[in-house]
């Protein structure tokens, strides 16, 4: 494999679910790699060896300190505040972690010499309610939620720093992202939510009708678009997808078989507001990045089912029997 061109990483959020896989993918490829975390959320993975942890939050003396005395030729910045829920809740706690912290790191980097950044957005907030799909990143941006708002905003604060700063910056706009290591425990993440019910022996939740559709990208497919946007050139929005909008109860009943639960989902009421459809144009990351999704959804939700339940039989301990 050939020497990658950036070889001391920052990963901000590295001990969250895309980070860890990021961090391993940097790891294999040969690169010395800094955690930025404050495992406020950390994903429950060891940060991967030999990278190391800084426990700091985003914009504290003692990140900006690390980051200067890293040195990082390149930062991938995944940490944020990444409940949607929370952000209409607390839209000014949101915006401290996700616009604050973003200038911050954003600063430091600079100030330590780095030359690229690439930062993780969100292409299902940014575009809101979109008129045609599949959404491409220069259709009109018109985000509905306060965390929406904010990753716009740091898309903002980026086109700023590659101008004023010349920092080179990409903003990859993730879809709805799956796979091993996710939270099923939170408000959102249909997929974790519902393997992690399955596995309590209870039958997963659609909300509505489950005829929404979502376009679900697999998590190692993402950490390779992080480090191949690492090593490229192409600045502004990259939208990192499917292509392909799949209904949530498709995914769902494809668990439910593929975790051999016969009765299939139960429903519940739909989030008043929520968003119709949604799946976002793939050229603009194949064109500049040669990137595109490579796991097919059925092997990706099989793939993380096995994870999870893996993990389960972890926590359980060698003393856990199959069936307990
Ligand atoms: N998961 C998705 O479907 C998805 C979709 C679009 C965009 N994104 C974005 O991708 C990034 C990573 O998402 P994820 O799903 O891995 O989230 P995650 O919550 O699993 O990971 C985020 C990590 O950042 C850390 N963190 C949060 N706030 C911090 C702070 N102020 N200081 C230091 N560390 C902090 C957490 O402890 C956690 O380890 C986020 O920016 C998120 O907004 C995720």
């Amino acid at each position: 494999m050939a020497k990658p061109a950036i070889t001391r990483v920052l990963v901000t959020g590295g001990a969250g679910f895309i980070g860890t896989h990021t961090v391993r993918r940097l790891l294999d490829q040969g690169r010395t790699v800094l955690v930025l975390d404050d495992l406020r959320h950390a994903c429950g993975e060891p940060v991967p060896e030999p990278a190391r942890l800084v426990t700091a939050e985003l914009s504290s003396e003692e990140a900006t300190a690390a980051i200067r005395k890293f040195q990082p030729e390149g930062v991938i910045h995944l940490a944020a505040q990444g409940g949607v829920s929370r952000s209409v809740r607390d839209p000014a706690g949101d915006a401290r972690v996700n616009v604050v912290g973003t200038a911050a790191v954003a600063r430091a980097a600079v100030d330590a010499g780095c030359r690229r950044l690439v930062f993780a957005s969100s292409g299902g907030s940014i575009y809101g309610r979109a008129r045609r799909l599949p959404s491409r990143e220069g259709d009109r941006e018109q985000p509905l939620s306060p965390y929406g708002a904010a990753k716009l905003a740091c898309e903002g604060y980026l086109g700023m720093f590659r101008r004023t700063f010349g920092l080179s910056t990409c903003a990859l706009r993730y879809s709805n992202v799956y796979g091993p290591y996710q939270d099923g425990t939170g408000e959102a993440g249909v997929v974790a939510i519902s393997i992690h019910r399955l596995l309590a022996g209870e039958p997963p939740r659609v909300t509505g009708d489950g005829e929404q559709t979502r376009d679900f990208v697999f998590v190692g497919d993402v950490a390779r678009a992080n480090t191949i946007a690492l090593d490229a050139r192409t600045t502004g929005a990259c939208n990192i997808a499917t292509g392909r909008g799949t209904t949530v109860l498709e995914v769902v009943a494809t668990l439910c078989r593929l975790a051999g639960q016969p009765g299939g989902p139960e429903h519940a009421p739909g989030r008043p507001g929520e968003v119709r459809h949604t799946h976002l144009a793939v050229e603009r990351a194949s064109r500049m990045l040669g990137w595109r999704a490579e796991v097919a959804l059925a092997d990706g939700l099989a793939r993380t089912l096995v994870s999870f339940r893996e993990r389960q039989g972890r926590q359980a301990g060698p003393g856990a029997t199959a069936g307990g």
